[in-house]
């Protein structure tokens, strides 16, 4: 079957589906994105993901292309047609197609909308989460608003590349004073070997992940203590386990960084106990 993707108000088959070349995302890396995972064919959490999205084009004056409703209908056409049962939906916002200049086209162009569906191999994401990730930590060199979730990853794709040459999984960036910002596509955990998990504060300097919002429900449902502070690269070697949150991952252990076991080198109790419950917590389309 092949697969369809939705672009500007039509759906059609990838091979077909295409933007202008003068689109701004493609030129300048001017649009927003994201991404929600679908379980049993249903969208998780997408009401949040939909606000984020309202927020990140906002704080960049793109207009909307549609409601947020209307855009929920698109995800969820986009998910049938795609017959995708788990997996994950990708969507993203430009500003519009126009002549190359860097000031906002004016008069206003339509923003672009594209949306794809695709599916993930279970069985091979419980594999990787059971055996967990090694990564290793990298400069944080992002701009000072990564809490807009911007099209523009060029440094994550930069820290992803150079954990996988380094024989890791992912990155983890760390600012100048030694505190973990967060992973290349994820947010970043520990739990100190008191029991308290500790993830940095959402400020500018990290997305405000959606998985990360939800999980602290279920942290505080399950009794466990949160600190959200800061937390050093070295506090990360010495913690007793350590994880990462995302939509496509959900929670996935860390068992070493920068070649350094955490812990005794294997998943957590609190990481593999966070993943299990997780699904309990988040909403269900
Ligand atoms: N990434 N931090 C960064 C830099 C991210 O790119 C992401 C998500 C997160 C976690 O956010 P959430 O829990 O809402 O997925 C944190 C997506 C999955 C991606 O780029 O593929």
């Amino acid at each position: 079957m092949s697969r369809i993707a939705y672009v500007n108000g039509r759906y059609l088959p990838m091979r077909d589906a295409a933007v202008n070349i003068e689109d701004r995302g493609y030129q300048f890396g001017d649009g927003v994105y994201e991404v929600c995972e679908v379980r049993e064919g249903r969208l998780v959490d997408v009401r949040r993901h939909l606000m984020r999205l309202k927020r990140s084009l906002e704080a960049l004056h793109i207009r909307a292309p549609m409601s947020s409703n209307a855009l929920g209908v698109v995800l969820r056409e986009t998910v049938v047609r795609n017959r995708v049962g788990y997996g994950i939906v990708y969507f993203q916002v430009t500003r519009g197609v126009a002549r190359r200049d860097h000031a906002f086209p004016a008069p206003e162009v339509p923003p672009s909308l594209v949306v794809t569906a695709r599916a993930l191999n279970r069985t091979r994401n419980e594999a990787l989460a059971a055996k967990g990730i090694a990564v290793i930590s990298v400069p944080d060199n992002r701009w000072g608003r990564v809490d807009i979730k911007t099209i523009g990853l060029l440094p994550n794709v930069l820290a992803r590349q150079g954990a996988i040459e380094r024989g890791a999984r992912d990155a983890w960036f760390v600012d100048g004073d030694r505190a973990v910002t967060e992973a290349a596509s994820a947010n970043a955990w520990i739990v100190t070997y008191a029991g308290t998990l500790v993830t940095r504060q959402a400020d500018h300097a990290i997305l405000r992940g959606i998985t990360r919002t939800v999980l602290f429900d279920v942290i505080q449902a399950e009794g466990l203590r949160i600190d959200e502070r800061c937390f050093t690269l070295d506090e990360a070697y010495a913690a007793r386990e350590a994880f990462v949150t995302s939509a496509s991952q959900i929670v996935l252990p860390v068992v070493q960084i920068d070649g350094r076991a955490i812990g005794d080198g294997k998943p957590g109790p609190v990481a593999l106990a966070l993943r299990r419950e997780f699904h309990r917590y988040a909403e269900r389309d």
